[in-house]
């Protein structure tokens, strides 16, 4: 319930009754069971509720939170799994040797972080960089559902495997993903799969398949087609 409806339901000494957690008993509330729900809440106001998260054990190795960086009204979002350990000590996606080289994927497209939006399925560091546990990929994806519902980007590219295959819900091999068109969600965006970064890093022969999508995407922001 927005705020205010709420007040004025209160106004006119109406009680309200609220399911403890969320408002409307949604699948993809962001609220914590305290807070009341921020029904339509911005970019920033999700980044606020998402940087006191404590939904699952993550919260407790976590230096920081990593909520995404960007253009709020980014045509491009990249989403990839989770925080490595210079992400978790910067608080900001994609900052290690990954991430230079996802700034020169951009530079080829003739784009700026400040152009896109990058986040990842976790918030928060697996420890040792594990894979993400199917429980928190569950008490986290609201978020990120949330961030693209702000976003309402026109193409959203899953970096790597686990990526893509929470994104689309599909065990497929990143192999067979990589060079078709997908869609996400009920908004039926047009949804890419490439080689995430850190795997171009170990293998650099796959850097020419990257790059075929590189010219993939940049013709689509020419031209609005796939
Ligand atoms: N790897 C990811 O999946 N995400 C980051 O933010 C950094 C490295």
């Amino acid at each position: 319930m927005q705020a205010k409806h709420k007040k004025y339901l209160e106004t006119m000494g109406i009680e309200i009754w609220q399911q403890r957690g969320c408002a409307d008993g949604c699948a993809n509330c962001t609220c914590d069971s305290d807070s009341s729900c921020q029904d339509n809440p911005s970019l920033s106001e999700l980044e606020q509720l998402v940087l006191k998260c404590s939904k699952c054990a993550l919260q407790k190795t976590r230096n920081n939170v990593v909520f995404g960086v960007g253009n709020p009204n980014a045509d491009l979002m990249f989403v990839a799994e989770a925080p490595g350990a210079n992400e978790d000590a910067q608080g900001e996606p994609f900052v290690g040797r990954a991430g230079k080289l996802l700034d020169s994927m951009f530079g080829a497209m003739r784009l700026k972080r400040d152009d896109i939006y990058i986040a990842n399925i976790l918030k928060c560091r697996p420890p040792n960089n594990r894979d993400p546990l199917p429980e928190e990929i569950k008490v986290c994806t609201p978020y990120l559902q949330k961030q693209i519902a702000i976003i309402k980007p026109k193409l959203i590219i899953a970096l790597g495997r686990i990526a893509a295959h929470h994104l689309l819900a599909t065990n497929t091999p990143l192999g067979k993903l990589r060079g078709q068109i997908h869609s996400y969600g009920d908004e039926q965006t047009p949804l890419l799969v490439t080689y995430h970064p850190a795997y171009l890093l170990r293998a650099p022969g796959e850097k020419a398949k990257a790059y075929v999508d590189v010219q993939r995407i940049q013709k689509f922001l020419a031209t609005g087609e796939l």
